[in-house]
Parts: C-alpha cells; structure tokens; sequence
C-alpha cells in the first residue's frame, strides 16, 4: 500500500512554515535561514547549500528519512519560485540543473505550463487541479512508490484537510515568527486522526510525527 508523506517540515512555535515577504533574494521572506537552519546543518541538508560536512544525529536521522521509497513529490507554486516565477518563462525552480527531487515533481499552479526535463530524473509537471486529482496524477506516475508533499504551507494543509496524509513529520522550531503562512488553520482537532510521537533533539528543535490511525 502507497502512503502520501510529509517529511521535514519545519514550523515555527506560533505555527507559520514560511515567512512574510517571499522574494527571490529571500526564499522563506522574513524567516531567513531560521525554520530550516536545523536541517541544513545535518549530512542531508548541507550539500543542498553545496556545503560539506554536517551532523549525523537525531535531526540527520529524522531528515533522511525524507528519501526512501518515494516515487513522486507535489508542491506549490509558492515552493517552486518567488511571486511571479509565472511571468518568467525561463523560470525552473530553485535548485539549478539537477533538482535534488530525482522523481517526476508536479507543481500546483493556477497557471499551468509544458512540463520541464531536468538533470537527474527530475521531470517538473504543472497542475492546476485538485488535491486528489493531483495525487492521482503522482501516484501514475510514482511506480507503486509512495508520494510526498513537498510543501509549502498552503499546499500541506490542503491535503491534509482533505484527509490525504498518511505520514506527516513535523519539526518544531523554538522561534515566534508573528507573521508568514500558517498550517494549521481550519485543521481544528487533527491530532485525533493520528497518532502522534513527539523526540526532543538537542539541536533544540522538536520532531513530532503524525501517523494516520488504522481503523
Ligand atoms: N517550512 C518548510 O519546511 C517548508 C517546506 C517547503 C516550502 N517552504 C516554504 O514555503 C513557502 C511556500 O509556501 P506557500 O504556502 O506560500 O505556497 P505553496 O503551498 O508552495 O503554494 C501555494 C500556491 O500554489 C498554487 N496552488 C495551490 N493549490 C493549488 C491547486 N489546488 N490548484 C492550482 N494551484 C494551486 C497557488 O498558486 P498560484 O495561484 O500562484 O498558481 C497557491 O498560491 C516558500 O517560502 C517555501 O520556501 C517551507
């Protein structure tokens, strides 16, 4: 059975995963480096900087996990690009040549374009539809491996409004950004359709998963 995961999600106390303010010199708006910075400091985050190194801990632990078995990724137009990437025909995501996304990669755009062949198995898809006729599209094309919701904010709480997550991990940052794209509004009472495991790392941030309760 294929399950739909949400892996490294990163959320401020107050509950925003993204900042105010988006832009292409800053990606996250005003949270800057701030909700992510744990992951970028692990051996899977750091070379997404193309920095060397990074810990092997709890946090590298939790953030590896965001690989394996994973057939195909759905994110938001917000995480492809700053406002207005629509207008730049030219526009192929953040991450250079060879996405480190490796699977077929659909974007949820109100303004969709041709699909995008990238360096190392990356192929970028357009979608406007909704969120079980965008899972329905990954899973085709997933090869009986599981999807992930890449994010942003707007995007995670779509699906997860409409019931669609099977396994979410979340990381809990100590800092109260006041402003930015929350996650959990109109999700009032979710937990009860989880069970929900929460690990302290000394990094300071909190790993909490969500599995969806079996009948
Ligand atoms: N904290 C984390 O772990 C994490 C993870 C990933 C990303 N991020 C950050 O989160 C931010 C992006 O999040 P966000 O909430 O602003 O945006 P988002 O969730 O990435 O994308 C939302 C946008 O996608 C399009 N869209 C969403 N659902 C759609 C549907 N069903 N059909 C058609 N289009 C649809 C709409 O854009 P249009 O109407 O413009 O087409 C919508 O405004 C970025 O700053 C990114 O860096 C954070």
């Amino acid at each position: 059975m294929t399950q739909t995961r949400i892996h490294n999600l990163s959320i401020s106390l107050d509950g925003f995963a993204t900042g105010e303010g988006q832009a292409l010199d800053a990606p996250m708006g005003h949270a800057g480096m701030r909700l992510a910075g744990w992951m970028f400091a692990t051996r899977f985050g750091a070379p997404i900087l193309e920095r060397s190194g990074g810990t092997a801990g709890v946090d590298d632990a939790f953030a590896q996990q965001n690989e394996p078995g994973i057939g195909a990724e759905i994110m938001g137009a917000g995480k492809f690009g700053p406002p207005g990437w629509q207008d730049d025909p030219d526009w192929k995501g953040w991450w250079g040549a060879n996405p480190p996304f490796h699977t077929p990669t659909f974007v949820l755009t109100h303004r969709p374009r041709p699909s995008i062949g990238m360096e190392g198995g990356t192929t970028f898809h357009f979608l406007d539809a909704t969120a079980v006729e965008a899972l329905d599209a990954a899973s085709a094309a997933a090869e009986g491996r599981d999807i992930r919701i890449g994010g942003g904010a707007t995007v995670v709480r779509q699906f997860l409004a409409a019931g669609l997550v099977d396994h979410m991990h979340l990381v809990q940052v100590p800092i109260v950004l006041g402003r930015g794209v929350r996650v959990w509004d109109g999700l009032e009472g979710l937990e009860a359709d989880y069970d929900i495991e929460a690990v302290s790392a000394p990094s300071g941030v909190t790993h909490l998963t969500f599995d969806r309760k079996t009948a």
